[in-house]
């Protein structure tokens, strides 16, 4: 993980502030006053326990839910050693964090917002869909999750136009968000044309939603999921493959145009 003195020189010691279950998530609040002034949507930080044990031995990148004053929230779906060691911490409880990292959705646009989140992946986007609603931009936001022990997270959208899929049918229309997304944007009509496609969550819905959005001449931002070793494009570990040649998903991504990528 190259120069990883400069990386480890600028973690700081944060302190969970909260920690809840929101269904098979978990919302967990660090106060960390400078991240939160200057964190931006589709940011992420690296994440890791502190103290002597370095299990596990790389910090966990995790997308930044959303910024409240102070504080800096991520939600994380814990399956990993990481995430299950940050989900089991309790309030007062100090990590490691390093961030805001990555380049951030480009807020830039005026028409219509539509913002697609495939299971966990919906993290980030309740912090964009409110800064683009500041913005005075219409957003629509369409959520596929597995199951309803997911599909809970739509709660944390508050004031939000949210549409859910869920695969099992137990919350929203069953199927897949790429499927709520062709409804959403026929629904809009001729006015399709000045619509903007944010995405965030795997590889397969990706490239699904950008290819319904493509079909219909909407432009498309999508924040990609790869594996992060530094967080800080020191260790080419999360390269991903663009029409300008590969690029550092940590550093100058995670957010890539779709047009850009090679899937
Ligand atoms: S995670 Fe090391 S270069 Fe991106």
């Amino acid at each position: 993980m190259g120069a990883p003195g400069r990386a480890e020189a600028a973690y700081s010691a944060c302190r969970v502030i909260e920690s809840r279950p929101v269904g098979a998530y978990r919302l967990v609040s660090f106060i960390a006053r400078e991240m939160a002034a200057g964190a931006r949507p589709g940011q992420f930080l690296m994440v890791r326990r502190s103290g002597p044990a370095l299990d596990p031995l790389l910090p966990r990148p995790m997308s930044i839910h959303d910024v409240e004053s102070d504080l800096v929230k991520v939600l994380i779906d814990p399956v990993g050693k990481g995430t299950l060691n940050l989900a089991a911490a309790g309030v007062g409880d100090q990590f490691n964090v390093l961030g805001p990292l990555g380049n951030g959705f480009n807020l830039e646009g005026d028409g219509p917002a539509l913002l697609a989140g495939g299971g966990i992946g919906a993290a980030p986007l309740a912090y964009l869909a409110r800064q683009l609603m500041d913005r005075g931009r219409e957003v629509t936001c369409l959520l596929g999750f597995r199951s309803r022990a997911q599909a809970i997270a739509a709660e944390l959208f508050r004031g939000v136009d949210v549409h859910v899929s869920t695969e099992d049918g137990s919350v929203g229309r069953q199927g897949l968000v790429s499927e709520l997304l062709s409804g959403c944007i026929a629904g809009l009509g001729p006015g399709a044309r000045q619509a903007e496609l944010f995405a965030c969550g795997p590889d397969a819905m990706l490239r699904a939603v950008s290819a319904t959005a493509l079909e219909c001449g909407v432009r498309s931002q999508v924040s990609v999921d790869t594996h992060m070793a530094c967080g800080v494009g020191a260790c080419q570990g999360c390269v991903v493959e663009t029409v300008q040649g590969y690029r550092r998903a940590c550093s100058e991504g995670p957010v890539f145009a779709a047009a850009d990528l090679k899937w």
